[in-house]
């Protein structure tokens, strides 16, 4: 008998016709997220599962499906799933890293020069029907040329970031629990900084880190006030990094200048204080989102699936202990 899987939201036909072809395969075309007690539900009689950064793969949904073996997800931040209820029920966990680098690295860019440069801002104006011409301060934004750059997390997507930086003529400052390589430095000519002075010294403070209890506020009215009041946050990593409610009073204040923000608090739902903002650019958790990439991500989880319940080590394992103690 086929190994039986649930694919929790639509996806590609490519990846389904690839599943389809190895798995008993129950899908979710229909696109209505699962809320928790139908997601333990459905992958009760399931040995895998395909699943996004939203749906909550913890200990009291593990102990409820004993056939599953393997959980994928379609996204590279994994802080949806419980790894150590995974491990301790014999799951495999895997994640979708490296193919949403560029992808990803390109919307942070766009809302930094959308925020900088006050492109959403001047849409709406325009499109308000404000604009009787040619001003010398109208809609004065700040340059991104020769500015400092201070990425908060750099692994693979803020060195992309800073790769887009350098194309600017940045300064490039970090935050990283560790150094990045010193050849990796040397050729993004990047400097390791403590948080607070990043956030001193930084003209644009971009965050892709994950999100983790260490980092759940990360960025509080405390921080922003340290940034510089024409300074600009982004922020593509996880919602909950940012005290979202702090952020709108130092916007609202002018404490700083803008941000740009795909991701959010407790999302989709969305804390309406921003949509009264001028100064915040906003776009709805899209930071992977071109086909290309969103279909290599579907397909990189199908192939995490496929090889863990054929046995086979997955290449983005997550949770290596589940594997040594099966090896064993
Ligand atoms: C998207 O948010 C991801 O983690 O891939």
């Amino acid at each position: 008998m086929k190994p039986r899987i649930l694919v929790t939201r639509a996806n590609f036909p490519e990846v389904l016709a690839h599943l389809a072809a190895r798995f008993e395969l129950e899908d979710n075309q229909g696109d209505t997220p699962f809320p928790p007690d139908e997601l333990r539900a459905r992958l009760a009689d399931k040995d895998g599962a395909l699943i996004t950064g939203f749906d909550r793969i913890d200990a009291p949904l593990l102990a409820a499906c004993p056939r599953l073996r393997a959980a994928c997800n379609i996204a590279v931040g994994y802080n949806n799933m419980d790894l150590a209820a995974c491990t301790a029920c014999g799951v495999v966990a895997t994640n979708t890293p490296d193919v949403l680098n560029e992808t990803t690295a390109d919307l942070a860019f766009a809302l930094l020069m959308a925020a900088a440069r006050r492109v959403t801002e001047s849409e709406r104006w325009l499109r308000g029907g404000h604009w009787r011409g040619w001003q010398v301060d109208q809609l004065l934004g700040q340059d991104v040329h020769h500015a400092t750059l201070g990425i908060v997390g750099m692994g693979r997507i803020g060195q992309a970031i800073a790769r887009r930086g350098r194309g600017f003529d940045m300064r490039i400052l970090y935050n990283n629990r560790s150094r990045v390589a010193p050849e990796v430095e040397r050729a993004l000519d990047a400097r390791r900084v403590d948080l607070l002075d990043l956030l001193r010294e930084s003209d644009f403070v971009c965050l892709v880190l994950p999100y983790t209890p260490e980092s759940h506020h990360l960025i509080g009215a405390h921080e922003l006030a340290l940034m510089k009041p024409t300074g600009v946050l982004v922020n593509v990593a996880r919602g909950g990094i940012v005290d979202d409610a702090a952020l709108i009073a130092a916007l609202a204040g002018r404490r700083i200048a803008a941000a740009g923000l795909d991701v959010y608090e407790g999302e989709p739902a969305l804390n309406r204080g921003f949509l009264a903002l001028d100064n915040v650019a906003l776009t709805p958790h899209i930071g992977s989102a071109s086909r290309a990439t969103r279909l290599a991500m579907g397909m990189t989880a199908a192939g995490n699936l496929i090889a863990a319940l054929a046995g086979e080590r997955p290449p983005n394992l997550l949770n290596p202990d589940v594997w040594e103690r099966r090896r064993r």
